[in-house]
């Protein structure tokens, strides 16, 4: 099996990376050396190499500068999505692609299913809305699997920022009123792996953590963990505060909690994100060391 990898250096690419099985083959790429917006490098690529498979893992993911940098989000998450559909579906590659919660708008009271309305409300989220259909259009047969809050020992996520802070302030203020389901990055590769072996149709799947939860949960869940594994000497005082005292470029849905329930009728589990958690915590920890302040 020939899988190329886009993204390759990103959160998700790297956890991707590791977990890949030394029999097939990965031609995991970075932005410099694939460039998703390059539609003729892209078409070169296909038709030189052959690849079977494409993990699309490429994105524009800093959620408040899109507000400011919309062009380039629009071209990355947009563009760059529907250079990877023609080009596989002309080549007949089969093409994973990741989205987003942040599809949604917040305002419903129970998870949200793949045939819900979409209504992004930031730029992001109505980039990588407009990149699902972009791909859907130009190639039926690809596989978007939408996710949410995904976290590991790799890239910039929340963990990595909570356990940064932690050493800098003694006080946080965390946002209470925000409702989603952190995601393993590591468990959402291992399910794409677990994909190519399925027969399932083209469209999109939800994949994501089993229990939900609110980003200053998430800050104590991940503080507890730290003191006891002894990476954090002591933890700061958590304030919850609401979204709408937390000035942030980009509004973020209040309820972005997804049902997995379709793709679990294919077999795969949800990410068990809190055992999870306490196993990249440990990662970083043989990475970083204690964290002392
Ligand atoms: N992180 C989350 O919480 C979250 C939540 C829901 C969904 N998602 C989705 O999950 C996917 C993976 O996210 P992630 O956390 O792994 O993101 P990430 O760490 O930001 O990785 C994205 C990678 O894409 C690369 N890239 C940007 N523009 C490119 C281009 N034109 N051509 C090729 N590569 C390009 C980036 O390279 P540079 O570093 O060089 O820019 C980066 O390595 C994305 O589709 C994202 O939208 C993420």
């Amino acid at each position: 099996m020939k899988v190329l990898l886009t993204g390759a250096q990103g959160q998700l690419g790297h956890c991707f990376r590791d977990i890949f099985p030394s029999n097939w083959k990965l031609v995991a790429l970075n932005r410099l050396q694939f460039d998703i917006t390059n539609y003729s490098a892209i078409d070169h690529f296909f038709a030189t190499h052959k690849p079977e498979i494409i993990v699309n893992t490429a994105a524009y993911t800093a959620v408040d500068n899109a507000e400011i940098e919309q062009e380039l989000a629009y071209k990355i998450n947009v563009l760059g999505s529907k250079n990877l559909a023609i080009a596989s579906n002309k080549y007949n590659v089969r093409l994973f692609h990741v989205s987003t919660d942040y599809v949604f708008d917040g305002n419903k009271k129970s998870p949200y299913l793949e045939t819900d309305f979409t209504n992004p409300i930031n730029i992001y989220g109505k980039t990588k809305r407009d990149g699902e259909l972009v791909i859907l259009e130009n190639n039926p047969s690809a596989i978007i699997i939408r996710t949410s809050w995904l976290f590991s020992e790799y890239g910039n996520n929340f963990v990595k920022t909570m356990l940064k802070l932690a050493t800098e302030k003694h006080e946080l203020t965390i946002v209470d009123d925000q409702f989603g389901n952190p995601t393993y990055a590591g468990d959402l590769a291992k399910t794409i792996l677990d994909l190519f072996k399925k027969e399932i149709d083209g469209g999109i799947y939800h994949y994501c953590g089993n229990v939900p939860t609110t980003w200053y949960l998430f800050a104590k869940e991940i503080f507890d963990i730290a003191l006891k594994q002894g990476m954090l000497t002591h933890i700061p005082k958590i304030l919850p505060i609401h979204s709408k005292d937390f000035n942030t470029k980009a509004s973020r849905p209040l309820y972005s909690v997804l049902s997995t329930k379709k793709l679990s009728q294919y077999g795969i589990k949800s990410s068990d994100w809190q055992k999870e958690l306490a196993t990249c915590i440990s990662k970083i920890k043989s990475i970083q060391g204690v964290l002392l302040q």
